[in-house]
């Protein structure tokens, strides 16, 4: 894992490393030259500009859907890999690549309640998401179109804990609104995309999910852990719908397969933490509160916990299983038609509530863009608007 600040993709600054990477580079200055109207404004991937400023019919066959699609998805795993990279820092694997980076002690150990792992699996979902990112914008650019760069936005603050490297960040992981009703709709029997709706599991407002220079105490530091954990799993649900979203939107068979390849990699991350997450609501580590906060983590595995006025009547119904923290994988559930038979899979996969711009309003509220400048905020939803319009042109 590098600590450097990491460009998009094979960027003009980026050493060639294969004749695939030349290649990728050689077509993609062709394509600079072209476009007299990037002179002007620095090319070379340095700016992100609007899709639809770049896009006005296809190109090197990639369709003005298909770019867009792909945009999108860079532009989620540049936001992922900004807080991916946060995390690693302070809670991953330390390796002979960071520099060296301890990480922060006492956040490590409150993970490792978690999962003795936790370190392992937190920098190699880093890895992950880095190459996401990469693979996505070095693929726009060997057809032709704009890669994702989001560096001019990396102006937060990071937090001064002991691990954290100094440098501006994209994402805040310092005041998370996190939204936790994912848990009970992967155990309910219905389906968002026939319209249920789903209560928050725990209400985190307002909590960091790595530690700031100021905290103290193993409670809080577990809360924080905790909240972390919470965190990874949203983020990778919110990835295991997208993708599907967008896979439903691809032309060429080429984008479909990337789509499709990486979606199945966010699903593996997500029932992952998903496992890990739930140890936070199970003993020996629940019932636990953070004394600064209130912040509580009840034992969902007692019966006692097991009830939340908010659910609807048939997950209500449903009882210890919209609970149970060892029920990680999807319940069998509501799909295409009440009329059909349950089964298992990932919900939503219908724009509305999955697609791009669900990803970004669920990320604003999230609290990922506090303090982040009003243009970011801008491109990215001009970025959700273009892959939300794109659709599948043809039988390809
Ligand atoms: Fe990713
Ligand atoms: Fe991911």
């Amino acid at each position: 894992m590098k600590h450097e600040k990491l460009p998009s993709g094979a960027s003009a600054e980026t050493p060639a490393a294969s004749p695939v990477v030349d290649e990728v580079e050689a077509n993609w200055q062709r394509v600079v030259r072209r476009r007299s109207f990037l002179r002007g404004v620095g090319v070379a991937g340095a700016v992100a500009l609007p899709a639809g400023k770049l896009f006005a019919q296809s190109n090197n066959g990639l369709s003005r859907g298909d770019a867009a699609l792909l945009r999108f998805a860079a532009a989620i795993e540049f936001i992922e890999a900004d807080l991916w990279q946060q995390y690693n820092e302070l809670g991953g694997q330390v390796d002979h690549n960071d520099n060296p980076n301890p990480g922060n002690p006492a956040y490590i150990a409150a993970l490792q309640n978690l999962d003795g792992d936790m370190p392992q699996y937190i920098s190699d979902n880093t890895d992950d998401e880095i190459s996401h990112r990469d693979f996505l914008n070095a693929y726009l650019k060997s057809k032709g179109a704009q890669p994702i760069d989001f560096r001019q936005f990396e102006i937060l603050r990071p937090t001064k804990a002991a691990g954290a490297l100094g440098n501006g960040r994209l994402t805040n992981l310092q005041k998370l609104t996190v939204d936790t009703s994912w848990y009970f709709r992967y155990r309910s029997t219905q389906n968002p995309d026939l319209g249920a709706k789903f209560p928050q599991l725990i209400n985190i407002a307002n909590q960091p999910a790595i530690p700031l220079q100021s905290t103290t105490g193993s409670s809080t530091f577990q809360a924080i852990a905790n909240v972390a954990g919470i965190h990874f799993a949203y983020i990778e649900q919110g990835g295991s719908s997208l993708y599907p979203v967008l896979a439903l939107k691809a032309t060429s068979l080429e984008v479909l397969r990337i789509l499709i390849s990486i979606g199945g990699v966010e699903i593996d991350h997500f029932s992952l933490w998903h496992d890990k997450m739930g140890n936070a609501f199970a003993q020996p580590l629940a019932p636990l509160s953070d004394p600064t906060t209130g912040l509580t983590f009840l034992d969902f595995n007692n019966q006692a916990n097991q009830h939340n006025a908010q659910l609807s009547a048939a997950d209500q119904k449903a009882g210890g299983q919209m609970f149970q923290t060892n029920l990680i994988q999807p319940e069998p559930c509501q799909f295409l038609s009440p009329d059909l038979p349950a089964c298992s899979v990932i919900r939503p996969t219908l724009s509305a509530g999955g697609g791009p711009m669900a990803t970004v309003q669920s990320f604003i509220a999230d609290g990922l863009f506090i303090g982040q400048d009003p243009h970011f905020l801008q491109q990215l939803m001009e970025l959700a608007s273009e892959a939300e319009a794109a659709h599948r042109e043809n039988d390809n």
